[in-house]
């Protein structure tokens, strides 16, 4: 097993004069007073992280407490420390692939838009008008501009405002300084992805390096690639934290046997393995030599699933490729987007199609049902922390260091 680690484990240190930093102009402040209360709550959210120790060995460890699970103020820290900083995969390249596609989305609090210009060049932006915040375009699709559906205010694939309706006698104001705020965008492979942070120098060229360190070839060379067709989107509402989904996804396959029944039939469970680098885990598995044709055509020889930290997975097995996407809604809460893709050569073989994606969604139920019940045993008074099975659950473990870690800087 290949072992990649650099975690770095910063000592605790108390800041509690200091503003969470949204990273987003017009919510800056240059105050320096926090009331007491603001002071009071922050500190209990940041004790609440310490009551996880990432120094303590996987077979010694106890899991991060229920209230990284259900405290609303642990959830807004998260976005801001979690989701507001480095590279986010927001979408498929394959829905902004000609000038003038779009797609839009939302992340935590942050409404935003990928577009691809007239020149072709990809940009993105906050969906929010200038003017009065409106929503400016939703979904996904073609335009040559974006006509704010409010008051008619109008912008290009640039971003710049071409037409402010009505403004005759206001004064003071220079459409120059009204365009839609941009956001950093990048691609690597068939994804699309933002990053946030508005202060810090982003490289947008280096993207493989930032978001995937030492993995980016392993997973080049795996099949995880631009050359396979886009398929098709599902996507599940979930009641329960973003993060019970992940560390569901995460636990090296022990679940697989009780609560995946058909799946199992198709996997050699004991050729499960987990390697991990420094923000990405990959777990593998090969499929059973007595397979079914149907499930062996489906499966393939062996399945790979990839856990690029904080919330995005990529399995690829057989002809397959799905990714799930899974968004924070609220402590109780999250949005889980599946995209599928699909080998160019079977892309119009309906009935196959079909059926894998039947298959696919059974095991989504099935999880979907697992996630929501241990939610609610979360929320119970019964439980508070549990332990981690070390030859199994290691990925879990590094989820929730790199968590800590993450929550600390
Ligand atoms: S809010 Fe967009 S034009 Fe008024
Ligand atoms: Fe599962």
């Amino acid at each position: 097993m290949q072992m990649a680690m650099s975690m770095q484990v910063r000592p605790f240190v108390p800041n509690l004069g200091q503003h969470i930093n949204l990273n987003f102009p017009k919510k800056q402040s240059n105050s320096t007073f926090t009331p007491s209360s603001h002071r009071d709550s922050q500190s209990h959210t940041e004790t609440l992280i310490h009551h996880f120790n990432p120094k303590t060995p996987i077979e010694e460890a106890v899991t991060p407490p229920t209230s990284w699970y259900t405290d609303s103020s642990f959830f807004h820290l998260e976005l801001h420390r979690i989701f507001y900083t480095g590279w986010q995969v927001v979408g498929p390249t394959e829905h902004v692939k000609d000038p003038r596609d779009f797609l839009t989305g939302r992340l935590g609090d942050v409404e935003f838009l990928v577009c691809r210009d007239d020149s072709g060049q990809l940009r993105a932006f906050h969906n929010v008008c200038r003017h009065h915040a409106s929503i400016l375009a939703s979904g996904s699709g073609r335009k040559s501009c974006f006509v704010c559906p409010y008051h008619g205010w109008t912008y290009g694939l640039n971003g710049s405002l071409l037409k402010a309706t009505r403004i005759s006698g206001m004064q003071n104001f220079n459409v120059n300084d009204f365009g839609l705020l941009p956001i950093k965008v990048a691609t690597w492979g068939p994804f699309v992805l933002l990053n946030l942070e508005k202060e810090k120098e982003v490289d947008t060229h280096n993207v493989a390096k930032a978001w995937l360190g030492s993995c980016s070839e392993t997973l080049s060379t795996s099949g995880i690639d631009s050359s396979l067709s886009y398929v098709c989107r599902h996507e599940y509402t979930i009641e329960c934290n973003w993060k019970v989904f992940c560390d569901n996804y995460l636990d090296g396959g022990y679940h697989v046997p009780y609560a995946h029944k058909s799946l199992a039939s198709g996997l050699k469970l004991d050729s499960y393995s987990t390697e991990m680098f420094e923000r990405v885990s990959v777990q593998s598995c090969e499929s059973s030599s007595e397979n079914s044709k149907e499930n062996y055509d489906r499966l393939g020889r062996k399945a790979i699933y990839a856990f690029i930290y904080p919330n995005f997975m990529i399995n690829r097995y057989g002809p397959w490729m799905d990714t799930n996407l899974v968004l924070p809604l609220g402590p109780n809460k999250c949005q889980v987007i599946f995209d599928y893709y699909l080998e160019h050569s079977l892309k119009d073989d309906k009935d196959f199609i079909e059926k894998s994606l039947q298959d696919s969604q059974k095991v989504q139920i099935e999880d979907i049902v697992l996630c929501e019940g241990v939610q609610k045993g979360l929320q119970s008074p019964a439980y508070c922390v549990g332990r981690y099975a070390p030859t199994v659950e290691q990925a879990m473990h590094h989820f929730h260091c790199l968590l800590y870690e993450n929550l600390t800087e």
